[in-house]
């Protein structure tokens, strides 16, 4: 092990804070939220019962999700001065930053004026972020101003309809619906950890948000199924994935959708999403992409025990779905708003500010010399 993982970087091991949320790499499959194991979840609820456990602490009757779902439903409209900020933002500007502008914007509306609110902001930007990514998308990419008051059953058939301009299938809209079932929330993770560091100063839920939208923005976080994504779209066909890996290996890059900071054999959310990933392959008559992913993921455990993480084989099925790569890692935020949320409640319920101290390393105390005398 290098000296820089033995050494604790990063924080690697050290527990920061308590959290009744989510486990990861400890009980079950290594990751469950509230208790409930990620495979059980994935398999039997809807994003939106997911959503609501962890917002409210527990899975909801059948009567208590459709109103939950009304709820949501009846907060996907946009104000007219966040559709113009939204026109305002250029075509290739990347849409984790509309995330993030359209996310301080809404703050600046219709803003958490007390934290009893915390709830009712929560929710209206869990039913606000697919209509803002999908409205700045299409005005910018399709000349169109699109009606984002929808009356789509789920987030994830919301999010599909609005981008494509008609209603998804239900094996699309099933697929959505387990990938943001496997985004929700991961214990502290960066982006987390950035809304909590925020949240634990006091602040606003959307500046929380805001924040941590800008730390999931980056290729060693979420920004990873994009990056995997335009890695695996290079390779003609497996053979050459092998080989062109092996050449990234011996000079030492990183491969983005690979290995993870917490789980050391694997990440229970890829078994998941990789069987839907082939399911969508199967669906559009794949023969190159779910091939040649299978093969990165065979070379890299062979080569380096490096397993795929969540991301990897995100980035084939949003594919095989026609998202465009850029959109990947703003569906991330549409689903992980809700860990992120939930964990501004947390810190705000026992909050002390998070304030670390550093090892000084730079020189000793020294006087100011005369500017003269400088150089
Ligand atoms: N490709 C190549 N080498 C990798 C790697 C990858 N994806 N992930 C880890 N390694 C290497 C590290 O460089 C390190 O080598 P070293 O000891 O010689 O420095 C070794 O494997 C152990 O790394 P580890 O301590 O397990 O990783 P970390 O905790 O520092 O970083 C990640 C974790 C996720 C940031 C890292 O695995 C990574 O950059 N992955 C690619 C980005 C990604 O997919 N992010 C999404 C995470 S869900």
């Amino acid at each position: 092990m290098s000296e820089k993982a033995l050494s604790g970087a990063g924080l690697r091991g050290q527990v920061a804070g308590k959290t009744a949320l989510s486990t990861v790499g400890k009980s079950g499959s290594g990751l469950t939220y509230r208790g409930y194991d990620i495979k059980d979840l994935a398999q039997h609820c809807e994003f939106e019962e997911v959503a609501y456990l962890i917002f409210y602490g527990e899975l909801p009757t059948s009567d208590q999700l459709a109103e939950y779902k009304a709820l949501l439903k009846g907060m996907r409209g946009l104000p007219q001065e966040l559709k113009e900020v939204l026109e305002r933002i250029p075509a290739d500007a990347h849409p984790m930053d509309v995330m993030r502008t359209g996310c301080s914007m809404l703050g600046n509306l219709e803003g958490e004026e007390s934290f009893a609110q915390q709830l009712e902001k929560a929710n209206r930007l869990l039913a606000a972020f697919p209509s803002i990514i999908c409205y700045w998308y299409r005005f910018t990419h399709d000349n169109l101003r699109i009606e984002t008051d929808t009356d789509d059953d789920s987030i994830g058939g919301h999010f599909l309809h609005m981008l494509r301009g008609e209603k998804p299938n239900a094996l699309h809209e099933q697929a959505m619906n387990v990938s943001l079932i496997l985004y929700a929330e991961h214990e502290f993770n960066a982006s987390t950890f950035t809304a909590r560091v925020c949240a634990s100063t006091l602040s606003d839920l959307f500046s929380c948000i805001t924040g941590a939208i800008g730390t999931l923005r980056g290729p060693l976080h979420g920004g990873a199924n994009e990056a995997a994504m335009e890695m695996i779209e290079r390779f003609a066909n497996p053979d050459e994935a092998e080989k062109e890996l092996l050449g990234m290996l011996e000079r030492k890059e990183k491969i983005m959708g690979f290995g993870h900071a917490i789980y050391r054999e694997s990440d229970p959310r890829n078994e998941i999403i990789k069987a839907w990933s082939e399911k969508l392959s199967e669906d559009v008559g794949d023969k190159v992409l779910y091939p040649v992913s299978v093969r990165c993921e065979e070379v890299m455990w062979r080569e380096k025990k490096l397993f795929c993480n969540a991301d990897f084989f995100h980035a084939s099925a949003y594919h095989f779905m026609g998202i465009p790569t850029k959109l990947f890692t703003p569906i991330f935020v549409m689903s992980r708003v809700t860990g992120w949320a939930a964990h501004v409640f947390e810190q705000r319920a026992d909050n002390r500010i998070i304030r670390p101290s550093a090892e000084y390393v730079g020189v000793e105390p020294r006087k100011v010399p005369p500017i003269a005398e400088r150089g």
